[in-house]
């Protein structure tokens, strides 16, 4: 089948999904994550700059499935996302999204409370580099509000939590997250009969 990938930055997932045997276009807003994934699949696929906030330049109707792990919070609005997945796609086709928590532990910066959609930042550090990250936190109703808007159904939700082999490798840091939400995966779907739906 054939799979867009999201804001793919430096290509792990489009690089799995190679490997299963799909077709796969990627996009992401930097120029420099294209060109890790363009060397990390090695000729495979087809990776481009574009920006998920404006419509994506892809045929309607020519995808199976459409991947966006953590890269649609970044964006206040989602409808021109949405609009372009729901175009690209097949009838009947998926997509599968993953998100912040909406009900992770509110973060220092937040300011509004659950109801609110608003602007965050967290602050990493990655051994001698550190990154403030800004993005929007929105809660549970938004989210699948925009869905529902751009016409899909939420077929599936998942609430991943690290595994036993995750644990063993990094327990100091994962194991402060067991039990809490974090990261939120829905399965979406985009009816057979989208066309009469419109
Ligand atoms: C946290 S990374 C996730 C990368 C990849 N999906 C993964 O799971 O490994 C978020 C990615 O979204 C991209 N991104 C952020 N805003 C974007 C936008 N407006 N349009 C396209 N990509 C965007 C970033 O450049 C970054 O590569």
């Amino acid at each position: 089948m054939t799979v867009l990938d999201a804001g793919c930055g430096s290509g792990a997932q489009a690089e799995w999904l190679l490997d299963q045997g799909a077709d796969v276009i990627g996009v992401d807003l930097s120029a420099g994550m294209i060109q890790q994934t363009e060397r990390r699949c090695a000729g495979r696929g087809k990776f481009f700059v574009a920006d998920l906030s404006t419509p994506l330049p892809l045929e309607p109707r020519s995808v199976d499935g459409v991947t966006c792990s953590l890269a649609l919070h970044y964006l206040r609005d989602w409808s021109s996302a949405l609009g372009s997945f729901a175009r690209a796609l097949r009838p009947g086709g998926w997509a599968v999204l993953s998100l912040d928590h909406p009900f992770a532990p509110p973060l220092a910066t937040q300011q509004g409370g659950y109801f609110d959609t608003e602007l965050v930042s967290d602050t990493w550090q990655k051994g001698h580099v550190q990154v403030t990250q800004h993005f929007w936190r929105r809660p549970l109703s938004a989210t699948v509000d925009a869905f529902a808007d751009a016409g899909f159904v939420v077929e599936r939700i998942a609430e991943p939590q690290p595994s036993a082999e995750a644990l063993a490798r990094f327990p100091e840091e994962l194991g402060a997250v067991v039990g809490v939400p974090n990261f939120i995966v829905y399965r979406l779907r985009l009816p057979a009969d989208i066309e009469q739906q419109r």
